[in-house]
C-alpha cells in the first residue's frame, strides 16, 4: 500500500495525523492545500516529503503557466520548497521537477513519477543491504532492533528506510523484536511505527523516549536503526529529536548505530551538521498532547524537531547503492 501517489490529477495520501484511529485518504488538488498538509504533518518523513513536493510542482503548473505568470509560479514553488526546512528531499525534489516545468505538465508529471519510483526501488534495496549489514555486525539471527520516529512506508512511499531493514529482517525470520521509541511530541513512533509493525506482523514493544538510552545500557537491543532527514558531507546526520541521545548511549554500550537513508537524503553541498537548519515547531506541540494541555497556560517551550548526530557516533550509513562504514574510517566521498 502506497502512502501517497498521484491519482487522476491530484495528490492522494494517507492522512498521518489521523492514524492509528483512522485510515483516512486526503485528496489534494491545490498547492496551498498540499503545503498545509506538509506543515501539519499529514505527510512527513524525508523521502515522502520529496515525493509530495515533486507532485506539488505538477499542481502548481495547473494553477500558473510559468511562461505567462512566472512570478506566481515561482512563489508557488517556493511555498512548497520551504514548507519544512530540515529534510533535504523536499527542496531537492521540488527543484528537480521545477527544472523541467518549461517542457510542460506531462514532462513534470513524468519526472515526479520517476522520483516516486526511485524512492520505491531505493526502499527495497536499502532493506536488503541493511539487513545483510545488521547480520554481519551482530553475528546472530535473533535481532532486537531499536528505532525512533517513523521510517516506514508512511515516511517514504512503501517499506521506508530503517523500518525497511526491520521488515527485511522480519521476512528473513531474523527479527526477535523491534523496539520503537514513542517520539514526543507528535508520537510518530507510538502512532505510526507501531501501526506499521502490526500490519507486517513483526513483534514489537513500544517504549517512552527517555527509556531508550537506559535500555541500550542494559543490553536490551543489538542494534539501533534510524532514518535521516539530511546526511551531510562529513557524515553528520540530522534526524528526529532523540536520535543523538540514542547514539551517545549506543556508543557507550558498544551497540552498532546505523543510519539508513536513500541517496536522495545525502547532501554533500552542506559540509557539517552545524550548517543544517533545524526546524523549531513552536510551543503548542510541547504544552499539549492531542489538544489536552499538559502544562500551565502560558508555559514557554523549545521544540527542535530534529537533532544532529555527529559522524563519530555513527557506525555506518546504508543507502540503496552502498554501505559506508564510518567505524572503519570510510567517508562519504570515498566509501562504500
Ligand atoms: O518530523 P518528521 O516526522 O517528518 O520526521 C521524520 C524523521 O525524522 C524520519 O526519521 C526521517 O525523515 C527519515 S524517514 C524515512
Amino acid at each position: 500500500m502506497r502512502s501517497l501517489d498521484w491519482v487522476d490529477g491530484a495528490v492522494e495520501m494517507i492522512d498521518q495525523t489521523r492514524l492509528p484511529q483512522e485510515t483516512a485518504i486526503l485528496r489534494l488538488t491545490s498547492t496551498a492545500d498540499l503545503v498545509a498538509a506538509i506543515k501539519r504533518l499529514s505527510v512527513r518523513g524525508a523521502p515522502a516529503l520529496g515525493v509530495a513536493g515533486a507532485y506539488g510542482v505538477v499542481l502548481a503548473l495547473a494553477e500558473h503557466d510559468p511562461a505567462a505568470e512566472p512570478d506566481r509560479f515561482a512563489a508557488a514553488v517556493a511555498s512548497l520548497r520551504t514548507a519544512r526546512p530540515t529534510a533535504v528531499n523536499l527542496g531537492r525534489m521540488v527543484d528537480r521537477v521545477a527544472a523541467v516545468a518549461g517542457a510542460g505538465r506531462e514532462a513534470a508529471l513524468a519526472e515526479a513519477d520517476r522520483i516516486r519510483d526511485e524512492e520505491l526501488n531505493a526502499s527495497l534495496a536499502m532493506g536488503e543491504l541493511g539487513a545483510d549489514l545488521v547480520g554481519q555486525l551482530v553475528g546472530h539471527r535473533e535481532i532486537r532492533a531499536m528505532t525512533i520516529c517513523n521510517t516506514g512506508g508512511l515516511a517514504s512511499v512503501e517499506r521506508g528506510t530503517a523500518l525497511a531493514v526491520i521488515q527485511a529482517l522480519h521476512e528473513r525470520g531474523e527479527l526477535s523484536e523491534a523496539i520503537p521509541l514513542e517520539t514526543r511530541p507528535l508520537l510518530q513512533g507510538g502512532r505510526l511505527t507501531t501501526w506499521e509493525l502490526a500490519r507486517m506482523g513483526a513483534p514489537h514493544r513500544l517504549v517512552v523516549d527517555s527509556a531508550g538510552p537506559f535500555l541500550l545500557a542494559r543490553g536490551a537491543a543489538d542494534v539501533v536503526l534510524i532514518g535521516a532527514d539530511r546526511v551531510v558531507a562529513n557524515g553528520d546526520t540530522a534526524n528526529k529529536i532523540g536520535s543523538f541521545a540514542l547514539a551517545l548511549a549506543a556508543a557507550d554500550a558498544g551497540v552498532p548505530f546505523i543510519v539508513v537513508a536513500p541517496e536522495s537524503t545525502v547532501d554533500t553541498e552542506t559540509k557539517t551538521g552545524d550548517d543544517i537548519e533545524i526546524e523549531d515547531r513552536g510551543r503548542a506541540e510541547v504544552v499539549a498532547v492531542r489538544s489536552m494541555a499538559i502544562a500551565p497556560e502560558g508555559t514557554a517551550a523549545i521544540n527542535p524537531a530534529f537533532d544532529v548526530t555527529p559522524v563519530r557516533l555513527v557506525t555506518a550509513l546504508v543507502t540503496e547503492q552502498r554501505v559506508v562504514r564510518f567505524d572503519l574510517g570510510q567517508t562519504l566521498s570515498e566509501g562504500g
